[in-house]
């Protein structure tokens, strides 16, 4: 099947990487805003019979979901065979339950509305809390790639002695799987979230590692008060200054600041969302996952 791919806007520089990484043609296509904020759209590569993929992270998802929408509608009204979405970060996950009488449950929500337009979805590690897989809200095929082997592979080659840790029970599951590949000892941290940008780390508990080096895994760093309050746990207990890994750098708000003053030794990020501190290439592993998706 031909390949075609299309980047999302904003996503221009990525979607040529990944481009390359699966062997895909790009697509051109044009869109602009009208006078009024509307989005107008237009292909500009044949698109008959092809299998098409739509690059973009959907970080600060909200403006960047209905051209999404609208550029694969109008994919297949062309003759795509296939459209699926390569969203190496993926939003709407944390609010999987309501958690207070008459919230939205917008990780449905959010999966029913991508379902309509799409044929599949692939994406890094989403942040799966309280459902076991994307397939308890995604009716349409979907493909994770786990950054685990990756990062294990970044500590191997850059971290001589390290001890893994995960700053809360839910960064059990990467840091575990992370530490294993790293051929390192891994521990987590207790984490009770007092509201968005306020989270509270418990000490290490006698954990005796202090003469390795602690990396602190965990998948998202969005207001990064998670990774400052492990780093200053960690210090506090007399360790040495933390690396910090984070797969998804989403950074909101002044997280940059944030991490700034929490003494870490270094942050390095996966390149799920464009970053300074991008250090781990995942296009190999998801452009593996877009391919087996395509051939279903
Ligand atoms: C929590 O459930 C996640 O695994 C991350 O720890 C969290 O999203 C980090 O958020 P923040 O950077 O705002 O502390």
């Amino acid at each position: 099947m031909d390949l075609l791919l299309f980047s999302l806007p904003g996503s221009e520089e990525p979607g040529r990487s990944f481009g390359e990484a699966v062997g895909a043609r790009m697509g051109e296509w044009s869109h602009r805003r009208f006078p009024d904020g509307e989005f107008y759209l237009k292909v500009d590569t044949p698109i008959a019979g092809a299998g098409v993929l739509l690059f973009g992270s959907f970080d600060r998802p909200d403006p960047k979901l209905l051209p999404m929408l609208f550029l694969a509608e109008t994919l297949k009204d062309l003759g795509a065979k296939k459209v699926v979405l390569v969203a190496p970060y993926l939003a709407y996950l944390r609010q999987d339950a309501r958690f207070q009488p008459g919230e939205g449950v917008t990780s449905r929500y959010f999966a029913k509305l991508l379902g309509q337009s799409l044929d599949g979805l692939v994406t890094v590690d989403p942040h799966l809390h309280r459902y076991a897989s994307l397939g308890e809200i995604y009716e349409i095929p979907t493909r994770v790639v786990p950054a685990a082997a990756s990062i294990s592979e970044w500590i191997r080659a850059h971290v001589p002695t390290p001890v893994v840790v995960g700053p809360d029970r839910e960064s059990e599951q990467w840091a575990g799987e992370v530490a294993r590949g790293a051929d390192a000892p891994f521990f987590v941290l207790e984490k009770t979230r007092k509201g968005d940008r306020e989270v509270e780390i418990s000490s290490p508990r006698g954990e005796s590692y202090q003469d390795r080096t602690p990396v602190i895994v965990d998948d998202i760093i969005s207001s990064a008060k998670t990774m400052a309050a492990a780093a200053a746990r960690l210090i506090e207990a007399g360790f040495r200054p933390p690396i910090g890994v984070g797969i998804h750098p989403v950074f909101s708000g002044n997280a940059a600041e944030t991490l700034q003053a929490a003494g870490l030794a270094e942050l390095v990020t996966c390149n799920t969302i464009p970053h300074a501190t991008n250090r781990i290439d995942l296009n190999p592993s998801i452009a593996e996952a877009v391919r087996k998706l395509m051939t279903l």
